[in-house]
This record gives structure tokens, C-alpha cells and sequence, in this order.
């Protein structure tokens, strides 16, 4: 989950590799650098923390030349420091590489055996010492660059140059995205579209295995066995306005408020008055849902809350039995597998290390089929996938995910209408439910309304050290949701609880210092909602309650705050509830000082295990 570019053109590359670097810096901030050719030589700067940085030391002493990589690090291997930030050089050759390589300690032993000098902790730095020993034996780049890939074990995106050749840059994949973009007379890698688009709208996407040559007026790609492969160009619907954060403090701050469009986009020709349309999973997709008769649903993260979600909402509408578990977990478990079950991923970014292994190995153990609720189309999770729904979020930068959250949502919600109408919803329900979902871009709107309630609210979390969120049914995964947002961004440790599970221990730690936050929408549940608040009120708990217009929830005010959010019913109203707790999250940690955007020690798409 770091981030590559290179770049091969008659112009200095530098400035161009550094601008791709930034718009990538969500995949990894640990350090960064870029090596350029100059003359036959490679130069290179090198930072530990952020890109700008690294652009410090670089427009103090700039770098010329046309053929660059440049990179930017979340640590695997090696602590975050200059020696172990990429490019790493050994020879005549420089490599950037995004990945694991797990054989890279007996490789590293047999190079150390044989008299190499390592001078960093990294695995990366072993591939560019193979690569430069098969040069001396008279290989050139690319052939070098396929012999070490053969080698290796694990994953990785990776571009290399050498100093013999020094118009190509040579790039290889498994397991990691990277893709080439296509200039005029200049051409480009990088690990995704977001790298590039400054540049072109020309993308080529390499399949697992490709190695590829770039050089100014060719492209190349290869496969592993070093005959040329042919893979098709898209022009990417990016746009550089869409990776700009505009007038906002923060691209979290933007994208919270980019969620009723997003999510109205994402239901954009797909549901009308009376359902979900015909074949929005894929024209495949009516012979494997009309075969469907259980869903394991598997994901990480903030994509694991929504597959949360989905159950209780499954379950209830289409009354099919629904598991949910976290892709690290299933992909190493021997999970028995009911007949006609539907394997579906979840996934912002589609390139999930977990996700991805979970919805391969899926493939082995007798499942109907694959469905994937993705964001990024070229992903490997959409282009492997059976059946595949887009979300159309749009780029999220923030590495706290927003609005993927909210239109996952759309999307399952629509998975949900889809299967309850097959499985024999009475036909008034399922359009009342219809009504609701249409209506939930607006009804998003109307939470975020809440937002200058919710910045004097934010203040009495600045000192916190914990904080409890509570929900119960539906509203429990909304509870994980903004506890996991509170504590990646605010650095506060948040739990989340089903209310009634507050007696059975945690109640222990409920005093005036512990804000508890309840997410308590109009429902079947809301009484039994209350009595759990009202068990934290009599321990002299600080509540802060989130709840329905007509909630009756007014006796709880008294000892702490109590904020309206108009749910638009019981379907929708998981969505719209998460909007308050994104906000909560995001100004406490704008009051804390923390960094929203990129906070320590994550990065936005986990492509290593
Ligand atoms: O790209 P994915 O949806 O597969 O990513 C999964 C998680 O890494 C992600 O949701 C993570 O938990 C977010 N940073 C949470 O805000």
C-alpha cells in the first residue's frame, strides 16, 4: 500500500513524479522519495514523513533528467527513515515497489553470501540488487526485471530503471495495481488513475503478472513468460476537479458533504417506483440471484460495517440467512459453505489485500458465485468478480472512508430490494421501501445541517481519552462506524456496544468522564434503547444521543446533549445516522490537531496483508 510513479518524456520528470506522488500520498506517508536519470546517471532525494518534505530537499537541489520513479511509503519492512524509504539503488539500478515479497529473507542471505552490501531493512532493496546482477551477466532491463519476478514470492507493483538504459522505465505487477498512462511523445506508472490524471486520461490497466516497458513513444507489456501481451485502453472519467479539495479545510470535511450526491449517483438509474431495474449486477446476474438462498458477506473496515448493515437488512426483507465476516479472518478459516450461497465482497478501493486473497480462495469452496460492491471499476476485485455493483462515490482521499460508507449503503440497499422482491416481499412493502430509499439523498442533506451543532458539541470530546457508542439491531454497525471514525482520526480509543450488551461488562466504565454516544433512531428497539441510556444516566453518564424527530427521548437530555437527526424511516435511516457521527469525528480531531486526512500510521488502501 505505497504509492509508485515513473515517468519517461522529453521534459524533466521530477516535478510531474512529485505531483503524482501527492495525489497517491493516501496510500502511504511514512516517506517518499524519486530517482531520475541524468546523463547516464541516477540522483535521487529522499525523505522520511510526507511528500512535501521530500519537495523540500528537492527544490533546494533540484533533480533534471526525463526517465524518474519516485514513491511514496507506508513502512512494511523497516522502521519510517531515510535508508529505508524508496528509490533503493544497487548498481546501475533504481526500483520503487509497492508490496511484500516473502522470500525475501532467504533471497537477501543468498545476496549477503555472495558478497552484496544492503543498506536498508526493506525487501524491495533485494529485488534491485537480482536485477542489477542479471544485468551484469548481460541481460537487458526488462529481461532482468522478468528473471527476478519469477523469483519472487508475495506481491508487488514495482518500476525500475537502469542507468545502461536510460530512456525505459520497466514496470511489473501481481497482486498490486499499477497501470500505465498513455502521453503524447511521454508515458507514465502509476498505482492508480488519481497518480496520472494531471498528465493523461489515457490509462492502460496491466492484468496480474504483466511486465511493461515504457519508454517516450512505446509501451510494451509482456507476459510472465516474456511473450507480448495486448491489454486495452480506457480513457478515464476522472477528473482533476475531483481530486481537488476545493474550497473545504479537509478532503474528509469535503467528501462528508459530497454524500447526497454520491449517493444519489449511485442510485441513478437503477431503482424506479416499482424496484431495482433489470440487470443492474451485471447482465448475467438474473440466473445467480434468482439461484441465491444465502449471502456470505466479506470485507474490512469501514466496508465491513456496511456488510453489518446489509444483514439485518437481508434478513429481514428477503429473509435469506446472511453471514458477515472480516476477509482476514475467512480467507485462513475452513467456513462451511450451505448450497446456493452468494459470495459478495465489499470494498472501497477493490485492491483490499485481504478482501481480494478472501474473494480467490472463495473460489475453491462451492460458492453460486461472486458479486463485488466496489468503488474503483478497474479494480482486481471488480474485474475478477461475477457480478459486480459500482458505487459512484467518486475519489475518496480522506483516509477515514465517508461517503464509500454511505453509497455501499445505497448499494446494499439495493441488493436488498433486488432479493426481497425475489424472495416474495409483500409487493406494498417493497414499494414503501422504494419510496424511502429515493428519498435518502435528501434526507443525508438534512443531517448535515447538524454541522454547527455538532462543531460546539465537538468541544466537550477535546480531553477525552474513551468514549462509548451505542446502538441496537441495525443501528449497532452505525455504532461500530463512529467509533472506528472517532478513534482513526482523533486518536481517542472508542468502543462500540449493542446497548444491551452494556450490563454484561462495560457499564464498569461509565462515569461523568465517559461520553457515551447513542444512536437512537425511531424503531422497534427504541424502548429498549432508552432503558440501556437510562442505566448509564443512573451512573452519572454523559450522554450524547442522536435521535429521530419524534423520539420522545427528552428525559435524557438532562445529563448531557441531545441532537435530532430526521431519520426518513427505519430503512434508510442507518445512512443518514452516520452522517452526525462522521461529523463528531471529524471536528474533534480538527479541535485535537490531528491530521484528518492522513492520520498516523494508516494509509487509505491496504494492499499488503
Ligand atoms: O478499500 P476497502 O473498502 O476495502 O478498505 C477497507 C478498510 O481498509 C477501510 O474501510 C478502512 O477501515 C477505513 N480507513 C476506515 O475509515
Amino acid at each position: 500500500m505505497c504509492g509508485i510513479v515513473a515517468a519517461v518524456a522529453q521534459r524533466d520528470v521530477a516535478p510531474l513524479l512529485i505531483a503524482g506522488l501527492k495525489a497517491l500520498e493516501y496510500r502511504g506517508y511514512d516517506s517518499s522519495g524519486v530517482a531520475v536519470l541524468d546523463r547516464g546517471e541516477i540522483h535521487r532525494v529522499r525523505a522520511k514523513g510526507k511528500v512535501r518534505e521530500m519537495e523540500a530537499l528537492y527544490l533546494a537541489a533540484p533533480l533534471t533528467g526525463g526517465t524518474g520513479i519516485a514513491h511514496t511509503r507506508w513502512a512494511t519492512h523497516g522502521v519510517p527513515n531515510e535508508a529505508n524509504a524508496h528509490p533503493h539503488i544497487a548498481g546501475r539500478v533504481s526500483i520503487v515497489h509497492n508490496g511484500i515479497i516473502e522470500n525475501y529473507v532467504r533471497l537477501r542471505a543468498e545476496l549477503q553470501a555472495g558478497g552484496h552490501v544492503f543498506t536498508s531493512d526493506t525487501d524491495t532493496e533485494v529485488m534491485a540488487a537480482l536485477i542489477d546482477r542479471r544485468i551484469g551477466q548481460g541481460m537487458h532491463l526488462r529481461e532482468a526485471v522478468l528473471a527476478t519476478v519469477r523469483e519472487l514470492e508475495g506481491a508487488y507493483a514495482i518500476a525500475v530503471i537502469s542507468s545502461d538504459e536510460p530512456g525505459l522505465v520497466v514496470g511489473a505487477r501481481r497482486g498490486a495495481p499499477l497501470l500505465v498512462g498513455l502521453g503524447i511523445g511521454e508515458n507514465f506508472l502509476g498505482s492508480d488513475a488519481q497518480a496520472l490524471i494531471q498528465v493523461t486520461n489515457k490509462m492502460l490497466y496491466l492484468d496480474e503478472d504483466d511486465v511493461v516497458e515504457i519508454s517516450r513513444d512505446s509501451v510494451q507489456v509482456f507476459g510472465l513468460d516474456g511473450m507480448p501481451v495486448e491489454r486495452a485502453v480506457h480513457e478515464s472519467e476522472l477528473s482533476t476537479d475531483a481530486v481537488e479539495r476545493g474550497e473545504y479545510r479537509h478532503y474528509m470535511q469535503k467528501e462528508i458533504f459530497e454524500q447526497p450526491r454520491a449517493v444519489a449517483d449511485t442510485l441513478e438509474a437503477r431503482l424506479g417506483p416499482h424496484g431495482v431495474l433489470p440487470n443492474i449486477f451485471g447482465t448475467d446476474s438474473d440466473a445467480l440471484l434468482r439461484a441465491t438462498r444465502g449471502l456470505h458477506i466479506i470485507a474490512c473496515g469501514t466496508s465491513y460495517h456496511a456488510g453489518m448493515v446489509a444483514k439485518y437488512w437481508i434478513e429481514e426483507y428477503a429473509r435469506l440467512p446472511v453471514s458477515v465476516e472480516v476477509a482476514s479472518e475467512f480467507r485462513y478459516r475452513d467456513a462451511v459453505v450451505p448450497a446456493d450461497t452468494l459470495f459478495v465482497a465489499i470494498s472501497q478501493s477493490g485492491e483490499t489485500a485481504d478482501t481480494l486473497a478472501a474473494m480467490r480462495e472463495s473460489r475453491q469452496r462451492g460458492y453460486l458465485g461472486t458479486l463485488v460492491i466496489c468503488n474503483s471499476p478497474e479494480s482486481s476485485l471488480v474485474r475478477e468478480a461475477d457480478l459486480k455493483l459500482m458505487t459512484r462515490a467518486g475519489p475518496e482521499i480522506g483516509v477515514a472512508s465517508t461517503k464509500a460508507f454511505t453509497t455501499q449503503l445505497a448499494a446494499l440497499a439495493l441488493l436488498t430490494l433486488e432479493l426481497a422482491q425475489r424472495n416474495g416481499l409483500d409487493a406494498q412493502r417493497h414499494a414503501a421501501l422504494c419510496k424511502e430509499l429515493q428519498h435518502l439523498p435528501r434526507a443525508i442533506e438534512e443531517a448535515l445541517k447538524l454541522e454547527p451543532a455538532i462543531v460546539d458539541l465537538a468541544g466537550e470530546f477535546i480531553h477525552r481519552q474513551h468514549a462509548l457508542f451505542l446502538g441496537r439491531g441495525v443501528q449497532y454497525p452505525v455504532a461500530l462506524e463512529g467509533a472506528l471514525k472517532l478513534k482513526e482520526i482523533s486518536y481517542i480509543h472508542a468502543e462500540a456496544y449493542p446497548a444491551g450488551e452494556l450490563k454484561h461488562g462495560p457499564l464498569a466504565l461509565v462515569d461523568e468522564n465517559m461520553p457515551v454516544v447513542a444512536v437512537a433512531p425511531n424503531g422497534p428497539l427504541l424502548d429498549k434503547l432508552k432503558s440501556n441510556l437510562q442505566e448509564v444516566r443512573a451512573r452519572g453518564g454523559r450522554l450524547i444521543v442522536f435521535a429521530d424527530d419524534s423520539a420522545g427521548m427528552d428525559d435524557m437530555a438532562d445529563q448531557g446533549v441531545m441532537l435530532r437527526v430526521e431519520s426518513g424511516g427505519m430503512f434508510i435511516a442507518p445512512a443518514v445516522f452516520t452522517v452526525p457521527l462522521q461529523l463528531l469525528a471529524y471536528h474533534v480531531a480538527v479541535l485535537r490537531g490531528t491530521d484528518v486526512d492522513q492520520p498516523r500510521n494508516l494509509a487509505k488502501s491496504v494492499t499488503v496483508e
